[in-house]
């Protein structure tokens, strides 16, 4: 982060949902990016958490979890995470990850996602962030026809999450 930009994350409604669509359709072009009724579904969905970022008041990422499972028994997994590509670089992605995993934490749930084998750098963001490798889905992009990676990352121990 720039020192005097101004960040902030926030539950994002289905009045985003067609600024969440623009910034997918540049970042996913060619590998099936969700239409705004798409992301209006997911935003309304009663289980699943979307976060929007906002940097000096422009919408520049977002970011979704599903809570799914009875309680005591919870599994999270992560949607999408994304941020425009003028805003990569300086710490939003993480920052966003960190307010998906304080819901997954909150939960005391362990938490999946897939991604693209290719995408070296939000790999790199899950694998530093508790991740780990689990195995590969054959295919699962298919559009682009790349394989994903599953990962994992535990669910938090003790009462003070
Ligand atoms: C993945 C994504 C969300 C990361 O956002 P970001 O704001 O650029 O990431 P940050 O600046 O917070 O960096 C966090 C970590 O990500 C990893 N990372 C980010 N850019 C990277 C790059 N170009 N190469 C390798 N690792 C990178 C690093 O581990 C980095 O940690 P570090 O800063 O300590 O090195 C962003 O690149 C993005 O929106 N990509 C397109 C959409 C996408 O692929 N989403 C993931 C779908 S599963």
């Amino acid at each position: 982060m720039i020192a005097t930009e101004t960040a902030e994350i926030f539950p994002l409604t289905t009045a985003d949902a067609g600024r969440c669509a623009v910034i997918e359709a540049v970042l996913f072009d060619g590998d099936s990016p969700w239409p705004e009724q798409a992301f209006r579904s997911e935003i309304e969905a009663a289980h699943n958490h979307y976060f929007g970022l906002r940097v000096d008041n422009e919408f520049v990422g977002y970011a979704g979890i599903s809570v799914l499972g009875p309680v005591g028994d919870r599994e999270c997994e992560v949607h999408t995470i994304a941020v425009t590509p003028g805003s990569q670089g300086r710490g939003l992605g993480r920052a966003l990850l960190d307010a998906l995993l304080s819901v997954a934490d909150h939960e005391r749930a362990v938490t999946y996602l897939e991604v693209r084998v290719d995408n070296d750098a939000a790999i790199d963001l899950y694998r530093r962030n508790g991740f780990v490798d689990v195995g590969i889905r054959r295919g699962y992009y298919q559009q682009a026809g790349v394989d994903a990676l599953t990962m994992r990352r535990d669910a938090v121990e003790g009462n003070d999450a």
